[in-house]
């Protein structure tokens, strides 16, 4: 899994209990989620199809730093499925875990349309693997 985003908890963050509101954390993945979608398929036309159980594992607070993991786990032919996870980025403790994230690939008049991608696009280096990244 690739942890690519840090986050900062601020306090514009957080909800009335004082720990980081879920409704911003959910934003957070959801956008670093369609950015990892757009990178592999190579298609800025891409939306949220489906989203599995949300797992808060443990709570967030300000100054804490986060960092979000997503991982490609299945190629459809015009979807994407992933799998998220959120961690502090000092104690490594988790905060959240998503299973399941689909995202579709679309064509120009908005139905879907196969990508033609198997595998994980290392986009950095142009390289193909087939696989998982540590
Ligand atoms: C995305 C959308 C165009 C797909 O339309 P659709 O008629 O469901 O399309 P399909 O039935 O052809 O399914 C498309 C893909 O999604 C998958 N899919 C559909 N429903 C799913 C579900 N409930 N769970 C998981 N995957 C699902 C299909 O298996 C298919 O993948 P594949 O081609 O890799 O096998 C349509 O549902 C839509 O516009 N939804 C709203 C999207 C949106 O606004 N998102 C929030 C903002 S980004």
């Amino acid at each position: 899994m690739n942890f690519y985003t840090r986050k900062w908890v601020k306090p514009e963050d957080l909800n009335p209990n004082g720990t980081l509101f879920g409704g911003t954390l959910l934003r957070w993945i959801d956008e670093e989620a369609v950015i990892y979608a757009i990178v592999q398929l190579g298609n800025p036309k891409v939306v949220t199809k489906f989203i599995s159980e949300i797992n808060f594992v443990s709570s967030a607070k300000q100054g804490d730093i986060l960092e979000l993991g997503i991982e490609a786990i299945h190629f459809g032919t015009t979807s994407l499925t992933m799998r998220c996870e959120v961690r502090n980025k000092i104690s490594r403790k988790t905060i959240l875990s998503i299973e399941k994230l689909v995202f579709v690939n679309l064509g120009e008049d908005g139905n879907p349309i196969p990508h033609g991608k198997d595998s994980i696009t290392y986009a950095y280096t142009g390289i193909e693997k087939t696989g998982r990244d540590n």
